[in-house]
């Protein structure tokens, strides 16, 4: 039988109110892959209960106890990286070297974080009258709610729930329901690492349902997102209205610009990582490739080839390039894509299609897919298709890449191949996104600087890193004076 997983709730693992359950199931072969409570308001109701009941006592410990339960449960995570990751792969499809990917990232963001409880850097400084101290501190927000995707779906959590908890709130997680497997094995790390009841909650459930009630939740006091640009849109109304503070990230439509200079086999291998690593299922994925006229042909032609020879299949296998595709909605909309771009014009030079030849008939797979001939305004240019697709877009000169690049409603990564210093400072001074990469492609940021993107991508606030810490605290200014008679700032001298 399907194993049964329960939600995590003050400790304790639950099943929803109703009773109610859905099935996971492996994308490349179609075999169930666990069994999760379909919850509702009222799990989520119980979680933001439990996440307020132990707020108290877990804003007043220490900052680095709260580091030690992290170190303990990255030690978990270390540990237990080969099962976590062909779990992973089983989930949602990705090859199993990106799985080990992705549990490394929880883990280097785990150790990052842990360390944070022993910094937490706020700022002393002097004031402008005399016996007086002033400095800053950070406070934790209260009750955060994290809502995460499947495509990194170990990484993603981990880069909200540890700088949550680290700097002191207590948490709701409601993870996806087609990566839930990943979400239970982070959790339970952290609950066998010593976290106390109720600080970290869980339910498993759709984005409608159980999304839209942790937004909602007046006991969640903000929320931080990662998904579709349009849910994203949705949330930060809601969160208007409700007043409450929300960090989104809401995905890419990101190029790499190859200049005439630029060393061509390097520039392929970023090209062929960027957009077909994943099957292209990254926010930081290469769906658009900006090449300069004089290495046009030569490119486009050399890329075909490449793609044409990445083998599709179970991302357990270790011939595997390409998984699959994460559900049919996915596939259906990838595939959706083949006529848009032919209709606007592009040439499909390879892929196109679904394929269900032999094993893969089981599963969701999608060819490597390259257009070429594509104009920067066409839909297959601008849009978001996350999927093994990219678009080739030809240019004349380093001006022209840069506009094309910034003329899309995202901004979150970029990559330029080319060999001149000179071009490459001013292409990372005109690229208008969160992440610029000189000679290597548009994915694989580290943990430990800000991740984050402009426009359509996110809402002005960044995760990773030590920008992190600003989402989840808020400033508390501090003014000690010790003259003891009044004094005015702005007044006395
Ligand atoms: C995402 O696709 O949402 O930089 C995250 C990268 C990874 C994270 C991607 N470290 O590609």
């Amino acid at each position: 039988m399907t194993q049964q997983y329960q939600n995590y709730i003050a400790g304790d693992w639950r099943d929803a109110h109703s009773g109610e359950r859905f099935e996971r199931e492996n994308p490349a072969t179609g075999e169930p892959t666990g069994s999760y409570p379909r919850s509702a308001p009222e799990d989520v109701r119980d979680a933001a209960c439990a996440a307020t009941d132990a707020a108290k006592k877990w804003r007043a410990t220490p900052a680095p106890k709260r580091g030690e339960i992290l170190f303990r449960a990255a030690e978990t995570l270390v540990r237990e990286k080969e099962r976590f990751a062909r779990e992973l792969t089983e989930e949602m499809g990705k090859v199993l070297p990106e799985a080990r990917g992705d549990i490394q990232e929880a883990i280097d963001m785990t150790y990052y974080m842990a360390g944070e409880g022993r910094r937490m850097f706020g700022q002393t400084t002097p004031s402008e009258l005399p016996d007086k101290f002033a400095m800053s501190v950070r406070a934790p927000v209260g009750v955060v709610g994290c809502i995460t995707p499947w495509n990194f779906p170990m990484a993603i959590p981990s880069w909200k729930i540890m700088p949550a908890l680290v700097t002191g709130n207590t948490v709701v997680f409601k993870p996806s329901q087609y990566a839930p497997k990943s979400a239970w094995n982070l959790v339970n790390a952290l609950h066998d690492a010593g976290l106390p009841p109720g600080v970290l909650n869980m339910v498993f459930g759709e984005g409608a349902e159980v999304g839209a009630a942790v937004v909602e939740h007046p006991a969640i006091d903000l929320i931080s997102f990662t998904g579709s640009n349009a849910v994203g849109r949705t949330i930060a109304k809601q969160c208007a209205d409700l007043g409450k503070p929300v960090s989104l990230e809401m995905g890419g439509k990101n190029a790499i610009l190859i200049m005439d200079d630029a060393a061509i086999p390097l520039a392929l291998d970023g090209v062929v990582w960027s957009a077909f690593g994943t099957t292209g299922q990254r926010c930081t994925a290469a769906s658009r490739v900006v090449v300069q006229s004089g290495v046009y042909d030569a490119f486009a032609e050399r890329l075909v080839a490449r793609a044409e020879r990445l083998r599709l299949g179970n991302g357990l296998d270790a011939t595997t390039d390409v998984g699959p595709i994460v559900n049919t909605d996915q596939l259906r909309k990838v595939d959706s894509y083949m006529a848009v771009g032919r209709d606007e014009g592009a040439t499909l030079a390879c892929g196109g299609a679904t394929t269900n030849v032999g094993e893969l008939g089981r599963g969701h797979f999608f060819q490597p897919t390259v257009f070429t001939d594509a104009t920067a305004t066409m839909r297959i240019a601008q849009e978001e298709i996350f999927g093994p697709v990219t678009a080739l877009i030809k240019v004349d000169s380093l001006e022209e890449a840069i506009e094309v690049n910034n003329g899309v409603p995202y901004g979150l990564s970029t990559s330029i191949y080319t060999k001149d210093v000179n071009a490459a400072f001013r292409a990372i001074e005109g690229i208008d996104t969160g992440l610029v990469y000189v000679n290597a492609g548009t994915i694989g940021a580290e943990i430990h600087l800000p991740f984050g993107g402009t426009r359509g991508t996110g809402n002005g606030h960044r995760e990773a890193g030590t920008a992190a810490l600003e989402t989840f605290t808020e400033w508390k200014t501090v003014y000690i004076d010790y003259s003891g008679r009044l004094q005015k700032a702005q007044i006395d001298d």
